[in-house]
């Protein structure tokens, strides 16, 4: 166990939204804390908060009157970076530009032990360009935190090309004795989170684009069929578009304009606008005290279906055949190869692989749900070409099975599909490249960003094959590079294992 003990004194630089949320971690965990920020006044407002924080605690009953006088008594305002030369760890939080950052590292290098650890909380430039401006590079790592610091328990450890593994390690055990839950990631774009998460806004982006659904469907739909608490745009609305976009184009502009990472126009011209999100009042929704939420338009009641044939493989969609049966249902199952096909009245649907109803030369595609027992809604597409009473059929089918029924238009992969394809595929990536491992990569994605499940996790319940199938079909189906499937899937997909099984 390599984890400073409560004995080492802790310095944090900047004292605003990050810095005093880091503050808290470490006074929780029994360390002295001196707070030093560019504005003194800032200090202040920073303490302030701090102890506002902990009184909110002390009113739930959280935490007792004691141990808020004794977290306050251990925490010190900084006058000047002098102060912190003491410290065993000093982690900085303060504007997000790398000179700025590294100008006061370099200051700070000069004051401490040559034993310090300088951490960084950037949460999008390059350690190991940070690290190469000081003197001793090996002695600095990013320390990840997610905002708010206290509540998110992710923190990424982030080791730069000179970062010596026992800092990391270091960095790694005390993230773990702050009861946080450290993962480990090599310094590259966006780290594991921000590179990761980037697919959840960009195929939402791309499906309002595309006219697939409007803002408020595409959002029920990834909340209540893939169990996402939040909806793409509502996420958006509160990170702010000025932030959003600006980490899109940073990973977009340092992965060289790769076309996985393209920022949308949408988006653009919402910071364009000044409408920020929820902050400013106005997104992709209006936050007005008058402001009407919009209605998602649901498919009306249709009849229950008198008979339903199924062949094939079901897969992740097992439950909805145990649904059926539950729900009285008249339902055959002749078990083959091949994903399932499911015959409702004489209507042929399948799960959604990549490709619209109409390119699947299918009446009707449905969506992934991240569990169709506890699914409140089911989203659909309808060919063109199929017959008409074919979305009464499909409705009428899952509305028999308690669910909500959400008809978008025909896009290849809907919704929750195409987004969990896309969120596995970059995580294999990840894996692939030797920046983070797929237990990391999950642990990361499901308490940084609260997904579900793990991407990586989620794609070995699908099966590695079909993910990759999805993806080849939006590929072909766009003509776009944007979907190519990462190494690293198109292997599991032929070897069949699993992403947790086995180490790349
Ligand atoms: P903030 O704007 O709330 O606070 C930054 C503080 O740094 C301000 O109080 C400012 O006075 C101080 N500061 C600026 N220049 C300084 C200098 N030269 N010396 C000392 N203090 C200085 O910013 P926030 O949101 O707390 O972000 C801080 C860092 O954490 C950034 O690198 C950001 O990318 C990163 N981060 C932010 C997250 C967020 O959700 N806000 C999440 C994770 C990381």
């Amino acid at each position: 166990m390599t984890a400073l003990t409560s004995q080492d004194l802790i310095g944090v630089i900047g004292a605003g939204a990050m810095g005093s949320g880091i503050v808290q971690v470490a006074l929780n965990a029994g360390h002295h804390v001196v707070l030093f920020d560019a504005a003194p006044a800032a200090v202040e407002r920073g303490i302030a908060s701090i102890d506002a924080t902990y009184r909110k605690l002390l009113d739930k009953g959280k935490i007792d009157s004691a141990t808020h006088i004794d977290r306050m008594a251990r925490l010190q305002a900084g006058s000047t970076l002098a102060d912190l030369a003491g410290a065993a760890l000093v982690i900085e939080a303060i504007v997000e530009n790398i000179d700025i950052k590294a100008k006061v590292l370099a200051e700070v290098e000069a004051l401490v032990g040559i034993d310090t650890i300088i951490a960084t909380n950037t949460s999008s430039l390059s350690v190991t360009a940070l690290a190469a401006r000081l003197q001793r590079p090996g002695q600095v790592a990013g320390l990840h935190f997610f905002n708010p610091a206290p509540v998110l328990p992710l923190v990424e450890i982030v080791k730069g090309k000179a970062t010596s593994q026992c800092v990391a390690d270091t960095l790694f055990d005390t993230a773990l004795a702050w009861k946080k839950i450290p993962v480990r990631c090599a310094s590259t774009p966006g780290f594991i989170v921000n590179r990761v998460a980037r697919p959840f806004y960009g195929e939402a982006l791309r499906l309002l684009g595309d006219r697939a659904a409007d803002v408020a469907t595409i959002d029920a739909i990834l909340r209540d069929c893939g169990g996402f608490k939040m909806g793409a745009f509502e996420l958006m609305d509160l990170i702010g578009h000025d932030v959003n976009y600006a980490v899109t184009k940073s990973v977009y502009d340092a992965m060289y304009q790769d076309p996985r990472y393209k920022p949308s126009l949408l988006q653009k011209e919402l910071v364009d606008a000044g409408w920020l999100g929820k902050k400013s009042g106005n997104g992709f929704y209006a936050y007005g005290a008058d402001a009407a939420k919009p209605a998602v338009t649901l498919a009306p009641a249709a009849p229950r279906p008198a008979n339903i044939v199924v062949e094939g493989t079901l897969g992740v969609t097992a439950p909805l055949l145990e649904l059926a049966r539950a729900e009285g249902l008249a339902v055959r199952h002749y078990p083959a190869a091949g994903p399932a096909l499911w015959h409702i009245d004489g209507v042929t649907l399948a799960l959604s692989d990549g490709r619209s109803a109409m390119q699947a030369d299918l009446a009707a595609v449905f969506d992934l749900a991240v569990d169709y027992t506890t699914a409140g809604s089911i989203a659909v597409a309808i060919s063109d070409l199929a017959p008409a009473g074919t979305q009464a059929t499909v409705c009428g089918f899952f509305q028999a099975l308690g669910k909500q029924v959400i008809v978008i238009d025909d896009v290849p992969g809907l919704v929750v599909m195409r987004t969990v394809a896309m969120l596995a595929n970059e995580a294999a990536d990840v894996v692939q490249q030797g920046i983070a491992n797929a237990a990391d990569c999950d642990l990361a994605m499901v308490n940084g960003v609260n997904y579900p499940r793990g991407p990586l996790a989620w794609a070995d319940a699908i099966g590695p094959a079909f993910v990759h199938s999805v993806l080849a079909h939006l590929a072909a189906g766009y003509g776009e590079d944007r979907y190519r499937s990462a190494p690293l899937l198109a292997r599991r997909a032929l070897t069949g294992q699993s992403f947790h099984a086995v180490a790349p």
